[in-house]
């Protein structure tokens, strides 16, 4: 769709980048992914290695987003290294975790804070996970023991799409064969456990003055391509919808959007050779965004403000990356435009990171050399940086759709 308003951003608007500490960090031994990627459990190709480096590397990571101009940085705090052992946190890595939240606020970069971002401590995997007895308490002695380190911090997410983290458990237990049905809804137990652990992990937030606290949803905006209305609202809800439900008197919510799920016949329609296709097999649909903003904002009724937490593409072509981003981007100043309370705009990634099992597509704004670890900041990094200085004048207009 076409427009010709210029695009208004409020002021304060955050315009970031986003990484999770597993994707990143590297040898993060101590978690539930790095024990599947090690023991082939989960049927992953690639393991994480070092990853980035990160874990080390974090300053320059924060000087090249604040070199390119944005005033926002994403990342989470990894519950495995804080916790290693349970009833046993980490001064060392406590104070890790403050030193980049203050170096972020020393770069003029706002921190947006993840508490869990997929990543659980193995040895909770060994007690069962989630859905184990004391699961919940651990997470919260986990927040407790973090609290003091995010005095100061605006944003804090509790945990990065439960949608997401309920689906891959219920997948997982389908096996790796590919005999799944297309369509596989989050597993119900693994949702209220971490509904549960959100609602702990709020109140526990709601102690540290100025703090706003939500958690972050994966919208798949679910669409009718020949399911009828009925089973896709259906779809919509067992996917998204629940738990955009559960933000309601949040300090906020995270929207994540890349693509959409069209829903058929027989389930969900998959994207076949017609379509346009990003490096993950999702269907090139910028306008994801836009319609996630609109969804969500109708289904909480306005009452819960809007952060954009991820978007983005797995695309080995940068013009492609700056073309998605810019419509996508084009269709977040429409949802403004008509009064969307939308506070920030998030884009995943800062790097080209592991990609939850695979190092093969590259979602970054920064290319990273796996061996020796050097940043290059693509064009559409500085792309990006400009869109952050002054949008109206960096958005291309009327972008095809
Ligand atoms: C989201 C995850 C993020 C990244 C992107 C591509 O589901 O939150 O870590 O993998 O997808």
């Amino acid at each position: 769709m076409a427009t010709s308003q210029p695009a208004a951003f409020p002021d304060g608007f955050l315009w970031g980048a986003s990484t999770a500490a597993h994707q990143v960090e590297g040898n993060n031994v101590g978690s539930d992914f790095w024990q599947a990627e090690n023991d082939g459990s989960w049927g992953l190709p690639d393991r994480s290695g070092d990853a980035c480096d990160s874990l080390h590397r974090w300053p320059e990571d924060l000087d090249i987003a604040h070199d390119l101009g944005l005033n926002a940085y994403r990342f989470s705090i990894e519950w495995a290294r804080v916790v290693p052992a349970p009833g046993h946190p980490s001064p060392a890595m406590l104070d890790h975790y403050r030193r980049m939240i203050e170096g972020c606020g020393q770069r003029g970069l706002t921190p947006v804070v993840t508490l869990h971002h997929f990543t659980s401590p193995a040895w909770l995997r060994a007690a069962g996970g989630w859905t184990s007895e004391k699961a919940i308490a651990h997470f919260t002695e986990y927040v407790r023991a973090v609290l003091p380190i995010l005095d100061g911090v605006p944003w804090v997410c509790t945990i990065n799409e439960p949608n997401m983290l309920a689906l891959m458990a219920a997948r997982r237990k389908h096996g790796h064969d590919g005999s799944a049905p297309s369509f596989v809804p989050p597993d119900p137990d693994v949702s209220l456990a971490l509904t549960r652990a959100h609602e702990e992990a709020r109140e526990l937030l709601a102690s540290v003055p100025g703090l706003r606290s939500g958690w972050t949803v994966a919208n798949q905006n679910v669409q009718d391509h020949g399911a009828g209305p009925d089973r896709t609202a259906e779809m919509s809800y067992l996917l998204d919808d629940q738990y955009i439900d559960v933000a309601k008197g949040d300090d906020f919510l995270g929207v994540q959007a890349y693509s959409r799920l069209r829903t058929g016949e027989q389930g969900v329609i998959a994207p076949g050779p017609a379509d346009r296709r990003t490096m993950m097999g999702w269907e090139y649909y910028p306008r994801a965004l836009e319609d996630a903003l609109r969804h969500t904002a109708a289904r909480l009724g306005g009452s819960t403000p809007l952060l954009v937490t991820e978007n983005g593409i797995a695309t080995s072509d940068d013009d492609e990356r700056i073309a998605y981003t810019n419509e996508a981007v084009l269709g977040l100043a429409r949802a403004l435009a008509d009064g969307i309370d939308v506070r920030g705009y998030l884009h995943w990634s800062l790097l080209d990171n592991y990609e939850w099992g695979s190092w093969e597509p590259t979602f970054g704004l920064v290319a990273v050399d796996r061996t020796t670890f050097r940043r290059t900041v693509k064009p559409s990094a500085r792309w990006f940086g400009r869109l952050a200085k002054s949008p109206a004048a960096t958005l291309r207009q009327g972008a095809a759709s």
